[in-house]
């Protein structure tokens, strides 16, 4: 890595750290390419010098690099086995394998041994753990039920996602009910701020207030560029986050975890804006909230879950599909159970109940918006909650959504960079912790 001066920056190069504005605003994602527009912007902030990686400065013309070379077999050797069950004749996946080796390829030049999504790649591989050989493993459980009952702290949600929920579901409520329930909870209130601040809103900020946005300071004003019922909405889905932070780390780091999370949800509500397929705020939160069932699942049947996590891994499966063979039921469907049970609107429900199994034809529109949004997060290695290889993409999703490769292709660098805003500012903490 090496510290470089904007004026003499040149396309190709790519950033080794994040950079931000000398306010502390987030600009790029470490791992980024340059190209003009980057230098552009990096110039208009007046920006003296950001770090690149030494090995990605442009050779003389006809040199061979090395560095590059073997940079590009080893991302070749991950993407291929974490893309083994995705069908890359299909126009989506060629998309996200070439957009994945070119990310993994960066990344490594950028000098990180592993990419940040790599968790299920690292030292630790969930599901090598000794516990519960197949032979110990008790019968299928019985219900999703049976599990949720063992977890004392999900039976009720959070008072203050009642008195937002409540709000929701009343039809005369105002905007300012709205405000007025999140402004309970200070720190979920600086969450939501935090999300409104960030690059994805700024265009419906210039346009609130014709001129480059300031700063987003107060709920009346998030209500304003993000509307009274998206803004509870997304308030619903942040308040539940704290209830889910304690896995056993031997299982997925958590941080990893809720990247993952994190990079479903921008890609859902990248996806749901651009095929106009429901809220893109709802989409966000049933992006953020998908996988939350394995969190229950990897606390309440470890036994199940390691013996899962191995048959997977064995037959290089997904690991939803383990989980019905030894569970009974997969993570998907405890998930839709636990948000159906604590009254989540029902569209936000199914998205995530269905994410794995699109269900009726006729309805698969919204399950099929978290179901690409996976797909592209697992493939891209941002973060991971437990699965080694991306899940097979149901063409019958692609065509009910009718995105193109070309579309894929320029959503994938918005997605990420939504990703990368919402974990520095939400996630702030090395641990993960919401
Ligand atoms: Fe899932
Ligand atoms: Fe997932």
């Amino acid at each position: 890595m090496v510290r470089c001066n904007v004026s003499e920056l040149r396309e190709g190069m790519v950033l080794a750290e994040d950079v931000l504005t000398a306010g502390g605003r987030f600009l790029m994602p470490k791992g980024t390419t340059l190209d003009h527009g980057h230098l552009k912007s990096l110039q208009a902030w007046n920006l003296s010098a950001v770090s690149v990686a030494a090995a990605a400065t442009p050779l003389a013309p006809g040199a061979r690099d090395d560095g590059a070379v073997a940079a590009g077999e080893a991302a070749e050797i991950v993407v291929r086995e974490r893309l083994c069950r995705l069908d890359c004749e299909h126009e989506a996946g060629r998309v996200l394998w070439r957009l994945a080796l070119e990310r993994e390829t960066r990344h490594r030049l950028a000098g990180d041994a592993v990419s940040p999504g790599q968790g299920e790649s690292g030292p630790h591989r969930p599901g090598d753990d000794t516990v519960g050989r197949p032979e110990e493993l008790p019968p299928p459980l019985s219900s999703p039920e049976a599990l949720l009952r063992d977890e004392p702290k999900l039976v009720s949600p959070p008072e203050v996602y009642l008195r937002i929920n409540d709000v929701l579901r009343d039809p005369i409520s105002t905007v300012e009910d709205a405000a007025e329930s999140i402004r309970h909870d200070p720190s979920l209130a600086a969450k939501l701020l935090r999300l409104v601040n960030s690059s994805f809103y700024a265009r419906t900020l210039r346009a609130v207030r014709g001129r480059f946005p300031a700063k987003v300071d107060s709920l009346s004003r998030a209500v304003m560029v993000v509307g009274g019922r998206q803004l509870a909405t997304l308030a619903l889905g942040v308040s539940v986050l704290p209830l889910f932070q304690d896995i056993p780390p031997h299982w997925v780091n958590m941080r990893v975890f809720w990247e993952h999370s994190v990079g479903c949800a921008a890609a859902a509500q990248a996806i749901a804006g651009a095929c106009s397929r429901g809220n893109p705020e709802t989409a966000f939160v049933a992006g953020l909230l998908h996988d939350i069932g394995r969190i229950i699942v990897f606390k309440q049947a470890s036994t199940h879950m390691a013996a899962a996590m191995r048959q997977a891994a064995a037959a290089r499966e997904p690991l939803y599909k383990a989980e019905r063979d030894l569970l009974g039921f997969d993570h998907a469907a405890l998930g839709g159970h636990l948000l159906r049970k604590w009254q989540f609107p029902a569209n936000l429900e199914k998205m995530v109940r269905y994410h794995h199994d699109l269900g009726e034809p006729l309805f698969i529109d919204e399950p099929a918006v978290i179901h690409l949004a996976d797909c592209v997060a697992t493939a891209m290695g941002w973060g991971a909650s437990g699965n080694r290889h991306a899940p097979p993409l149901d063409p019958a999703a692609w065509e009910a959504l009718g995105l193109t490769g070309e579309e894929l292709t320029r959503l994938v660098p918005v997605m990420e960079a939504r990703l990368a805003e919402t974990m520095h500012s939400f996630f702030p903490d090395r641990d993960g912790r919401p």
